[in-house]
């Protein structure tokens, strides 16, 4: 295993499409990244900039100590699992986990002692000798990501490893792989769609958007303080809120307004607000449903109850601004009958409406 770092890299296609914008990115030795963000915003691009698939058009790639921009990618000791899994369907399962020791040139003893363990860890030691056009999706793509694990490689690349497993298998995949990774202790970079497989997977998650990384932080971070309303909007769910908001002194407590409503902030120091145009961000769970008025709350109606068994998720209107608010599962307020709700001030994170970035407050 060793450390991965991205300096400035860069990646164009034709003249007009940059996958890879100036991305710099550090990788701990042994640490576990997950990289997310939209359709095209670049993720398997970057993968191949470090897997040697791609000429960069500026920056470098270091694995560890190595400066690998120049190397072609069987010098690179990496290890990489396909977003369309490459798997020979001529080749037994056994054969196919085999396929990279074979080209390591390693002894056949412990090639069959690494197929063996791959092949236990993901449960497909009973089709070792099958072949693999005869398997299922799932069975093939955890056939490549044994294949991957089984080479001895510094760095573990994954591209939706599971995208093709069915929820179940998914859920139970993704626990395995975590400690699979964690067992084997290799750095390892991750592609995913799905956020709940970012925010319980990774030491860290790297949000990018339009071949820039936007954000990297630990998954709580990102979760509770995202960087942007990009990041607010793309990580959870639901996304998190964001109305149009502005704060004033008010006589006393500064006061949050918002189209349908007021309240009081107390913060002792307003002028990262003030004057300024803002959006309020709060996530579902941070605002309380009351059935009944009170200080400090805001009346809005109910557009949509979703009982979601553990919590019934609202959709509620107040003003000109719909908002997405979990309720206890015992809450069942009618369609269009109003409710009450309270925004903890402490977990507002605050927007600039132009940049729409974070204000430090
Ligand atoms: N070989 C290529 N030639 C031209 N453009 C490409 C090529 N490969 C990727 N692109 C473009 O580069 C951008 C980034 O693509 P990339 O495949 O890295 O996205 P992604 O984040 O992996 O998306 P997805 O989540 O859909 O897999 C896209 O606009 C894509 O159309
Ligand atoms: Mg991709």
């Amino acid at each position: 295993m060793a450390e991965v770092r991205f300096e400035h890299v860069r990646k164009k296609f034709g003249r007009d499409v940059v996958a890879v914008d100036d991305v710099d990115l550090t990788v701990e030795e042994g640490e576990f990244v997950v990289l997310v963000g939209p359709s095209g915003c670049g993720k398997t691009t970057l993968l191949r900039c470090l897997a040697g698939l791609e000429q960069l058009n500026g920056g470098r790639v270091w694995i560890g100590d190595r400066d690998v921009t120049s190397l072609p990618p069987r010098s690179r000791r990496i290890a990489m699992v396909f977003q369309s899994y490459a798997v020979f369907p001529h080749l037994k399962v056994g054969d196919n986990i085999a396929f990279g020791l074979r080209m390591q040139k390693e002894q056949d003893a412990e090639i069959k002692r690494r197929v063996a363990q791959a092949a236990e860890m993901l449960h497909i030691d009973h089709l070792l000798d099958r072949y693999s056009a005869q398997l299922s999706g799932g069975q093939r793509q955890r056939v490549a990501v044994a294949r991957a694990i089984a080479t001895k490689a510094d760095v573990l690349l994954m591209d939706e490893p599971l995208s093709n497993l069915d929820a179940l298998l998914r859920l139970e995949a993704r626990a395995e792989l975590k400690r699979l990774v964690q067992e084997l202790g290799v750095t390892t970079i991750y592609v995913t769609h799905d956020q709940i497989e970012a925010l319980s997977m990774g030491d860290r998650i790297a949000v990018m958007d339009g071949g820039r990384l936007v954000q990297v932080d630990s998954p709580l971070t990102v979760y509770d303080h995202p960087a942007d309303i990009f990041v607010g909007s793309f990580i959870g769910n639901p996304p998190m809120n964001f109305v149009e908001a502005t704060v004033e002194a008010g006589d006393g407590t500064p006061v949050v307004r918002l189209s349908g409503g007021s309240f009081p902030l107390p913060i002792d120091d307003i002028r990262p607000l003030a004057e300024r145009e803002l959006m309020l961000g709060i996530r579902a769970e941070n605002i309380e449903v009351r059935k009944e008025p009170g200080e400090a709350l805001i009346r809005a109606s109910v557009v949509v109850l979703e009982p979601l068994g553990s919590h019934n998720l609202l959709t509620v209107k107040t003003g000109n601004d719909v908002l997405k608010v979990a309720a206890r599962a015992d809450l069942f307020p009618p369609r269009d009958s109003d409710v009450w709700l309270r925004i903890d001030p402490e977990r507002i994170r605050w927007m600039d409406r132009q940049s729409r970035e974070a204000i430090a407050s």
